[in-house]
This record gives C-alpha cells, sequence and structure tokens, in this order.
C-alpha cells in the first residue's frame, strides 16, 4: 500500500499573529509566512496548518469569524494568499487552513440578520430560546470562558447561545441552509487549492435537540476554570455530529478524487480515546486524523506514556492514521512543562511515533511559555477569568528569527513581548550552533524521511519501566529502536537478541556513548535511535 502526503509528513503549526510580520504593524501577516517559507521547507515539515486568517473583529484572535471566504486586511488579501499558497506548493509543502463551523463572530451579517426579528430568514441559523420560567436562561449550559452560554438579546426577547465568548454565537447546524453555506465554504477554499483543515472544535457542532441541564462534574475543584463544574454530556459530542462530519469528508474526498491530490481534515476533538476514535467515522469515513492531544498531559513517565501509546494504537479503528501533538495555540508549551533537557526527549518522542506528528511553531527552538505582565495581556480566556492561569498568550509570543531589533519578526512594538532570551534563543543563532534543539528538529525529521519505518512503520514496546522507554519501529526490512531516558540518571541497557551489533543514528546529547554490541548506555536526559542490524 502506498502512503498518502498527510501520512508520511510533519504539520507545522502557524499562529500568524506571532510569525513574521511584514506590514510594520506588530502583527504577523501572511506574507510574512510567504517569506518564512524556505525556513520551513529546511526544517523539513510537509505542511502547514494556519490558524485563521478570515475577515474578524479579533475578539478571540481570528476564531471569531465575520467573513468565511475573504482574509483579513490584518493579514493580507485573498491574492496574498494565493501567492502563498502557489508558493508553498512550489516548494512541496502543503498548506491546511482553520475552519471554524461551530460559531461565527456576532458581526457576521447572518448574525446581524438573526438578531432583526424572530421572523428574519436566518433567525434560526443560530440558537435561540425562550428564558426559563424564572427569566434566567434555558438551561445551566457553562461557557467554555466561564459564566452562563447564555445570551440575552433585548430587542426580540429571547437568548442565543455561545460556547464561547457572547461574541462567538454557535452556528445552528441542525438547519440545512448553515449546512450548506459552511459546506459551500470549505468548496470555496478547496477550490483554491488548500490541501486540508483543522477542523475547530468539531464535537461541539451538534447539542442535544431539548438542551437539557448538563450534570454537575464529580471532580471539579476550584481553580479549575467555570466551565468544569459541569460535565459537557449534553451540549457536546452528540450522535448526529457525525453525520456532519461524513459530509464534510465527502467533500474533501471529491476533491481527492478530482485528481487534485488527496485533501486532509484533522479534527479537533477533546475527548476521551473511545469517543474520539468515533471521529474516524463507521459506516462513512469522517476525519483522517481526529486530533491526539495526549501527549501534552500525561504524566512524563515511562509507564504512564506506554500506556497511552499502547492503549491508543490498540484502540484505532483498522486503517485509522494515528497521530500525535505535543502543544498548540491554547495549551502550556512543552518546554514550560517538561524543561529544556526533556523537550529534547519530547521531540525524539513525538518524531518517532507512528503517524502524523503535529510540531507547535516555536517549539523547535524550545520557546518556553513567555511571563506577560497584566497590562498586556491580550487572551480573553484570561480576561475573563483572571489569575486562573487560564491564559494563552504565553504560548502565542511571537517568533524569534535573528538577534536583530525585535527578533527580526517586526519593526513596530510586537503585540506581545518577545521571550526573554530571544537574542540567542532565535532561528539565526540556533542554526549555527550544530547541537542546538532546532538543529535536533531538523536531523529528526531528516531521519523520518530517510527511514519510512519511523513514520509508517509498526510499533513494538519493549520496555517501559521508571524512567525508561524503549520501541521498535520497523517497515520492511528496516528495524529501529529507540530509547528515551525520562530521568536524569544514566542506564545501561540490554539490546534484545536481534537487536546485537546495532548502530546508533541519532542521540539528542553531545557526548552520546558508543553502542556496544549488546548494550549501550543511554545518558540522563537523553533519547537515541538506533539502527538494529
Ligand atoms: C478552539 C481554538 O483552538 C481556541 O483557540 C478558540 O478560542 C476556541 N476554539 C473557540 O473558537
Amino acid at each position: 500500500m502506498t502512503s498518502l502526503w498527510w501520512q508520511t509528513s510533519a504539520i507545522y503549526q502557524i499562529y500568524p499573529r506571532s510569525f513574521q510580520d511584514t506590514g510594520d504593524d506588530g502583527i504577523g501577516d501572511l506574507k510574512g509566512i510567504e517569506r518564512r517559507l524556505d525556513y520551513l521547507a529546511g526544517l523539513g515539515v510537509g505542511a502547514i496548518w494556519i490558524c485563521p486568517i478570515y475577515s474578524s473583529p479579533m475578539v478571540d484572535f481570528g476564531y471569531d469569524i465575520s467573513d468565511y471566504c475573504d482574509v483579513d486586511p490584518r493579514f493580507g488579501t485573498l491574492a496574498d494568499f494565493d501567492d502563498l499558497l502557489g508558493q508553498a506548493h512550489r516548494r512541496g509543502l502543503k498548506v491546511l487552513l482553520d475552519f471554524v463551523p461551530n460559531h461565527s463572530s456576532d458581526q457576521h451579517p447572518w448574525f446581524v440578520e438573526s438578531c432583526a426579528s424572530r421572523e428574519n430568514q436566518k433567525r434560526d441559523w443560530y440558537i435561540w430560546h425562550d428564558p426559563a420560567a424564572d427569566g434566567g436562561p434555558p438551561n445551566n449550559w457553562i461557557s467554555d470562558f466561564g459564566g452562563s452560554a447564555w445570551e440575552w438579546d433585548e430587542v426580540t426577547g429571547q437568548y442565543y447561545y455561545h460556547a464561547f465568548l457572547k461574541q462567538q454565537p454557535d452556528l445552528n447546524w441542525r438547519h440545512p441552509g448553515v449546512q450548506t453555506a459552511m459546506y459551500d465554504v470549505l468548496r470555496f477554499w478547496f477550490d483554491r487549492g488548500v490541501d486540508g483543515f483543522r477542523i475547530d472544535v468539531l464535537w461541539h457542532l451538534l447539542k442535544a435537540a431539548d438542551f437539557p441541564d448538563n450534570p454537575p462534574n464529580p471532580n471539579y475543584r476550584p481553580g479549575m476554570g467555570d466551565m468544569h463544574r459541569l460535565l459537557q454530556l449534553h451540549s457536546t459530542d452528540q450522535p448526529e455530529v457525525h453525520l456532519i462530519a461524513a459530509e464534510m469528508r465527502e467533500i474533501a474526498d471529491s476533491y481527492g478524487a478530482r485528481g487534485h491530490g488527496e485533501r486532509v481534515l484533522i479534527g479537533e476533538i477533546y475527548l476521551p480515546v473511545d469517543r474520539l476514535m468515533h471521529y474516524y467515522g463507521g459506516e462513512r469515513p469522517e476525519m483522517h486524523l481526529p486530533f491526539n492531544f495526549q501527549l501534552i498531559d500525561t504524566p512524563w513517565r515511562a509507564r504512564s506514556l506506554a500506556a497511552v501509546i499502547t492503549g491508543y494504537e490498540a484502540a484505532l479503528p483498522p486503517g485509522g492514521g494515528p497521530n500525535w501533538v505535543l502543544g498548540n495555540h491554547d495549551r502550556p508549551r512543552v518546554a514550560a512543562k517538561r524543561g529544556q533537557a526533556q523537550a529534547r526527549v519530547a521531540a525524539v518522542l513525538l518524531l518517532t511515533l507512528r503517524g502524523t506528528p503535529t510540531l507547535y511553531y516555536g517549539d523547535e527552538l524550545g520557546l518556553s511559555d513567555v511571563a506577560i505582565e497584566p497590562s498586556q495581556v491580550q487572551d480573553p480566556h484570561e480576561l475573563r477569568q483572571p489569575g486562573l492561569a487560564l491564559g494563552r498568550d504565553p504560548v502565542r509570543t511571537p517568533m524569534p528569527w535573528d538577534d536583530s531589533d525585535n527578533a527580526g519578526f517586526t519593526r513596530a512594538k510586537p503585540w506581545l513581548p518577545l521571550n526573554d532570551d530571544w537574542r540567542t534563543r532565535n532561528v539565526m543563532r540556533m542554526t549555527e550552533e550544530p547541537r542546538s534543539i532546532l538543529m535536533l528538529y531538523r536531523r529528526l525529521l531528516a531521519l523520518r524521511r530517510d527511514w519510512p519505518a519511523l513514520s509508517i512503520g509498526d510499533f513494538l514496546l519493549l520496555k517501559a519501566e521508571d524512567e525508561i522507554l524503549i520501541y521498535a519501529r520497523r517497515h520492511g526490512s528496516e528495524r529501529l529502536i529507540v530509547a528515551l531516558n525520562f530521568g536524569k540518571r544514566q542506564h545501561r541497557l540490554e539490546l534484545p537478541d536481534w537487536a546485537h551489533g546495532s548502530r546508533l543514528l541519532l542521540s539528542t546529547t553531545e557526548d552520546a556513548a558508543p553502542v556496544e554490541t549488546v548494550a549501550f548506555l543511554l545518558r540522563s536526559n537523553e533519547a537515541v535511535v538506533l539502527e538494529a542490524r
């Protein structure tokens, strides 16, 4: 079986506000991404996913869209997008966009119409309800950003539902008009040549038709954030969502079938693995890749990680493409969670597990969470619930490119501060240091290209004890062994019989020990890839 591009490529997530500014306004833009395509091709990723670039009031930084088929002027124009796409394709890079179907901006003409009167033909494109008997919200559902998920509209005397900010009203996906309009959005971008979409909060799309109260969360503790007071039993993950996901897939597949090359759909879904697996589809295929976020939260210990990897492998449906994620624009950075030494080990893990890895921009530099002064906070999540460390600004700071002013990101004041150590932690400097984490990422991505076993080979757990995780990746005659040390002690490890005489292909440490015939020494915080011969 030949593998498809999205099974063998690494995906690189770009937060466009923070990648490269060319407009001198302190905000990144499409021309900036285009300027950095050679960097991305040189890094060795196969695809980029760009967070929303559409027209938006930017209350949730682009996840509040007022025109799904245009580019926000802050990021550029449709022509800039076409240029970027053409230039990316010329370099062999695929381009994925972010599709945000669950909610629009309250400034979207559809919602403006919907608010005009109860009789307006767009009224039911959003979710409107009469008040409860006491005049309060129709049910107890809580917005993911805190507070009731219902907003009262004085003019028409009903509440509307918003799973996120009140400026992000949820679309009513039970309405055929909404379905048609949103499928047309997919076609609009597919027709331009995009290679796929990451679909925002896919599991939120459908809500229980009768809107019952959500039950309390027995594990809620103060400090977790308001949304966690309830289990989102009735407001998310409803069976009908799978019909919609299958329709989206059919559209994507129709483009692949027309010879434009396979288009890929990736679902953003935060659910336990057993629920997640349903999003691959049943009789009808759904997502190519339901995002697998487990590495972000799993305790950083060999046994826990091994359990997650083997559990996930076992749960995958036949032919389901595995994928792995270490971070994104909503979650703490891997270097902040695991420390610099383990960020290198994490890179080896991410890029040697079976399936499609997604890298978050800046993680290849070991970028950590950047402290944001209260006066500089931008993220509505933090502004609405201050002090709970829910803010996402720390992981959305500008990409440091070099040691010139503002790290080469902008000639103006950057919209968020740079990392304190940008004069040394930047692309230019780290490219000059052979042992930098950036060069480790490059070597790992090159290794993945040279050894198909690393992307599509099978996975065999060999050992998971204390601080040590060892597994094999095998494809045809290729047999690789990956060993990771999550701790500070060194370990002498025996090789299995079939791996006697292995050769070291890559190590995260400068002074990697030579492999003896039957054993090797794994240093503190070291991860290695060996070829068994
Ligand atoms: C998920 C996105 O990743 C996040 O950044 C956004 O705030 C919410 N969806 C709402 O669109």
